[in-house]
């Protein structure tokens, strides 16, 4: 039986050198059938038995059992090594390197137009203006008669406007001094607002959009005077512009305001025309009830596109609305 010892010794060496070598949980299980599984190679020892003499029988069964029970044992031992082996593997693999960049989310920015606007707000909000606001589709009432705007006007032809119901008189309104009837209607003087928002007109091309957006001033108190308007408009050039620019008053027409001015602002050697504006017709007054000889004040109304186009040297209106990436992220 010497043969039967060398070859139960040549295994148990093999079995420990095997685990030994073992790398992950499937090698192990490969171990286990090739000596315990069916026709592995401990259960054919155990199976050949039989072909023993009888007195051999129990010494060589014990020994193969132990053999066995001691390969169970190490199983289970390398079992919890490799599963941790395994672990730690996964775990290296699923790391996550958190001091890496990640997708940044680009976040857009204002529109132009709108900081534009914001800066001429808080330039009147610093002289004690309060914001006031109107429907975008007016009245013809406010948006003409009540601002002394007669039939014969042209701003009134269906051609310059636009008109939601001519039976009804409603229409996307041509400019925001509107609001100025509205702000009236509803306050008792002194009054003090800008109006910001949206007006229409039918143009297009490069200096005009069929919407655009515009700003309405309206100042109502006792003995307001030319000289008001002139430096309150002054102030703003200089503070929108810079402090070196100068303005002039040029004489002009609006039906709403007598008398009524273009007025420009210095760049270099030229002048650039940036708003209109006047004193407060009387006839306006009258359409609010105020008592004309003893209100006075003055209005202005200018394009933020066009204040844009002139601080930011724009020579096309029209990109404002081309959504030109290029365009747009400039400012
Ligand atoms: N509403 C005029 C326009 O759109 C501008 C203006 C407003 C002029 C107030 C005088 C006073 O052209």
């Amino acid at each position: 039986m010497i043969r039967l010892d060398e070859e139960i010794k040549k295994m148990e060496d093999e079995i420990s050198q095997k685990l030994e070598n073992a790398n992950s949980l499937k090698e192990l299980q490969d171990i286990r059938v090739e000596y315990l599984g069916k026709k592995g190679k401990i259960t054919t020892l155990l199976k050949n038995l039989k072909n023993l003499p009888r007195d051999q029988k129990p010494i060589y069964g014990k020994k193969i059992n132990e053999l066995k029970d001691k390969l169970e044992k190490e199983i289970e031992k390398h079992r919890s090594r490799l599963e941790e082996i395994e672990e730690n593997r996964r775990l290296e693999q699923e790391r996550v390197d958190i001091t890496l960049f990640g997708a940044r989310r680009s976040i857009g920015h204002r529109h132009l137009v709108s900081m534009v606007m914001e800066e001429i707000e808080d330039i009147f909000i610093s002289l004690g203006y309060e914001i006031a606001e109107g429907p975008e589709a007016e009245t013809e009432h406010n948006n003409f008669d009540a601002l002394n705007t007669p039939e014969w006007h042209p701003a009134r032809d269906e051609h310059d406007t636009f008109y939601i119901s001519r039976k009804d008189g409603i229409l996307l309104r041509s400019h925001t001094s509107p609001v100025q009837i509205r702000t009236m209607l509803s306050k008792s003087p002194p009054i003090k607002i800008i109006a910001p928002g949206k007006v229409y007109r039918r143009d297009y091309d490069a200096t005009h959009l069929p919407m655009f957006h515009q700003v309405e001033g309206l100042l109502v108190d006792r003995k307001v005077s030319v000289a008001h308007l002139k430096a309150t408009l002054d102030f703003f050039a200089k503070k929108m512009f810079g402090p070196e620019r100068k303005t002039k008053f040029v004489p002009s027409f609006f039906p709403f305001t007598e008398p009524s001015f273009e007025v420009y602002v210095s760049f270099g050697d030229g002048w650039l025309e940036i708003l209109g504006a006047g004193m407060v017709d009387p006839n306006v007054f009258k359409a609010v009830g105020y008592d004309p000889e003893e209100w006075t004040g003055f209005a202005f109304g200018m394009g933020v596109e066009r204040i844009a186009m002139l601080k930011y040297g724009i020579d096309d209106i029209r990109m404002f609305v081309r959504n030109d990436l290029r365009f747009v992220r400039q400012f």
